[in-house]
């Protein structure tokens, strides 16, 4: 496999992922509508790497789009990013969440088959657990209903694809359950870069840590975990990246299904997560304990050995240096990327 087609392209987890894919001597092609990412991430990439990746500014919903770009391009494998990401919106805007991220995926596949690509990675996430009975999490732990319609369309997603292989096995799909992705590249140029006031943990603190926002409200002191507060398994972004590599390299031995937890196997908590970002970057982060969000679980994290056995990738970086680099990209783009 050589050219490989990246939707969503240019956003937190995958303008990484192109990086890597460019080291390690693939072709990236992105397509990404920019609704969640910045053009100017383009040229970070060249900054990075040396290499300006071809870009299609177009939506994954549109059909005629992805055949210009399949026609246009040899591709051989295809790495699904591209979707609507906001827990909370979601069940503020249900139909678009199913309508956008489950009929970008079909029409993928379904161009992805007339043109006889047969390698897909799709993003899929630790959500689909649910509430899990026990932690660390495996990959045969049953999945429990979401509690949100973006968790849901992660599980449908899933489950078509999971069919759409098992109908036709030279058809591989590696699904990958992502954790809670954090930090940045270490030059400062990517980062996780959202529109808005933060959702997540992360550019939360980052934001609060460069005087943008004024304290971190903490959701929660009365979880079952050691100090109460939630408990979840931060993986470096870079990490992240290098086990979509490690996984193109599996599809190429024709696996058909394959289910991959990438996390670091270890939990923190968000108390340990404040004090390792003060500790790290000397920085102070007040907060207030607030009452739970609504739909969160106390507690979950990866058992990451399939991963490590099946694809020999082990997440290298601690949240030590997730929280050096976040800090680093919050610093040098203190509005987002510009
Ligand atoms: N938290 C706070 N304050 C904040 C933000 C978060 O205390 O301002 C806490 C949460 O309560 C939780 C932890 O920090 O305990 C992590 O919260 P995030 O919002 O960063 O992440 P979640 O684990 O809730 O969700 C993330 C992704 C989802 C994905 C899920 C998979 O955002 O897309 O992981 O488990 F589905």
């Amino acid at each position: 496999m050589k050219n490989i087609l990246v939707t969503g392209g240019l956003g937190f987890i995958g303008s990484e992922t192109v990086v890597c894919l460019i080291e390690e001597g693939y072709t990236p092609i992105i397509i990404d509508n920019l609704y969640n990412s910045k053009k100017a991430v383009l040229p970070r990439i060249k900054e990075i790497t040396g290499v300006l990746p071809k870009f299609y500014e177009n939506d994954v919903t549109d059909e005629d789009a992805l055949r210009k770009i399949f026609k246009e391009n040899k591709i051989d494998g295809v790495i699904h990013f591209a979707g609507y990401k906001a827990v909370g919106e979601s069940v503020q805007k249900p139909l678009e969440y199913y309508s956008n991220n489950l009929i970008s995926t079909l029409k993928l596949v379904k161009v992805m088959k007339e043109f006889g690509v047969k390698n897909l990675i799709f993003s899929s996430s630790a959500t689909v657990y649910g509430l899990p009975k026990r932690v660390p999490v495996t990959e045969e732990d049953e999945l429990n209903e979401a509690t949100n319609p973006y968790g849901e369309t992660k599980f449908m997603i899933e489950r078509i694809l999971g069919d759409i292989s098992k109908a036709d096995p030279s058809f591989n799909v590696a699904l990958l359950r992502y954790f809670n992705p954090i930090g940045g590249h270490p030059s400062g140029l990517l980062g996780e870069d959202p529109n808005g006031i933060p959702n997540n943990l992360l550019p939360y603190i980052s934001q609060v840590a460069i005087g943008k926002l004024d304290h971190l409200n903490i959701f929660g002191d009365d979880y079952d975990t050691p100090d109460g507060t939630g408990v979840r398994d931060y993986i470096h972004v870079v990490d992240l990246a290098s086990g979509h590599v490690a996984t193109l390299k599996k599809l190429e031995t024709n696996p058909g299904l394959v289910i991959y937890n990438l996390g670091t196997g270890k939990g923190t908590s968000v108390l340990e997560m404040v004090k390792a970002y003060e500790k790290a970057n000397n920085v102070k982060i007040p907060y207030e304990i607030k009452p739970r969000r609504a739909g969160d679980i106390a507690a979950n994290y990866a058992n990451v050995d399939k991963a490590k056995r099946e694809l020999g990738w082990v997440a290298k970086y601690d949240i030590v240096q997730a929280c050096l680099d976040a800090y680093n990209f919050q610093k040098k783009n203190p509005d987002g990327i510009k």
